[in-house]
């Protein structure tokens, strides 16, 4: 446990990932002091919780928009015909993550987070955090369910072979929405499968390298991940899914992950660097679970 000079308590909740924080109210003013604290912690333990936050979706952007620019969503941006079937908030720049339903629409995305992932890595310049508050987490007989798992990608690339390390050296991939989203039609039935004319209005595919340096920490991070990347470029087809499937087992492993067990007001920040996320859909869908959340806009890849 470590107090701040601003009076927040810190504790590592994980081994190496996972720390949270307690005793900000960021709806109040916070001093530059105060958001370096926060923002060390952040880059320290990739996945940092700040507890008992009560916050409208303005204030989740407010606060979100200390970190830099904030992205607006592709689902937000583009009307297929998939938006009639959803809520948006009323702030363009945040979205729901949900299973709840209002008069008859759901609210916001009901299948984020099925597969490993980071968030927006399908975009040119994807996210650098994402910043997800619960307002309903769903709970029976005193057990909180739909907990998020995280997978340690720096410690993932540090665990592998030289061998592999070099092979994976200067290797670019295809991050797709486009795969993601008929992927997940055809497993979970949650979203229209979308004819060519819709496909064209969701971002083409970004290649990004398959090992990045963090901006920050310098850490090597793998950066494939299995909800968007389909293919590994210069190589055979099935060369790059046999890669591929190697390394996504590799970074799913055990050894890896922390897993964030939600309270209510929890405001969780990761970074998408440094680990990728899961969500658990482990409870019954009559249990509601509401999330609000921001992403924030990283630098350019180079
Ligand atoms: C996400 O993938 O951003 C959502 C994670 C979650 O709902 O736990």
């Amino acid at each position: 446990m470590l107090t701040t000079d601003s009076g927040f308590t810190i504790n590592t909740l994980g081994a190496k990932v996972g720390a949270e924080i307690i005793g900000a109210d960021l709806r109040k003013h916070l001093s530059a002091a105060a958001f370096a604290e926060i923002e060390d912690t952040f880059y320290r333990y990739s996945v940092v919780v700040i507890r008992d936050q009560e916050l409208t979706t303005k204030e989740l952007v407010e606060f979100s928009r200390l970190f830099g620019t904030l992205q607006i969503n592709v689902r937000s941006k583009t009307k297929t015909k998939d938006a009639d079937i959803r809520i948006m908030p009323d702030e363009q720049e945040a979205i729901y993550i949900s299973n709840v339903k209002k008069d008859g629409k759901f609210m916001g995305s009901t299948d984020a987070g099925r597969y490993w992932h980071s968030d927006l890595c399908y975009e040119q310049i994807p996210s650098k955090m994402t910043l997800l508050h619960a307002i309903e987490i769903p709970e029976k007989n005193g057990v909180v369910y739909g907990a998020t798992k995280f997978a340690d990608v720096a410690a993932a690339y540090d665990a592998l072979s030289r061998t592999m390390k070099n092979r994976l050296e200067g290797l670019v991939a295809a991050n797709s929405f486009r795969h993601m989203w008929q992927r997940k039609a055809d497993d979970f039935g949650t979203r229209m499968k979308l004819g060519d004319e819709e496909l064209a209005k969701l971002p083409e595919d970004a290649i990004h390298p398959v090992v990045r340096v963090h901006p920050v920490t310098g850490q090597k991070c793998i950066y494939i991940c299995d909800g968007y990347t389909n293919r590994i470029l210069g190589m055979p087809e099935d060369e790059s899914d046999q890669l591929l499937s190697e390394l996504f087992a590799h970074m799913a492993k055990r050894e890896f992950r922390y897993q964030h067990e939600w309270s209510l007001n929890d405001l969780l920040m990761w970074d998408n660097c440094a680990v990728q996320h899961k969500a658990n859909f482990d409870y019954d869908p009559s249990l509601r679970r509401l999330m609000q959340r921001c992403t924030v806009m990283g630098d350019a890849i180079t």
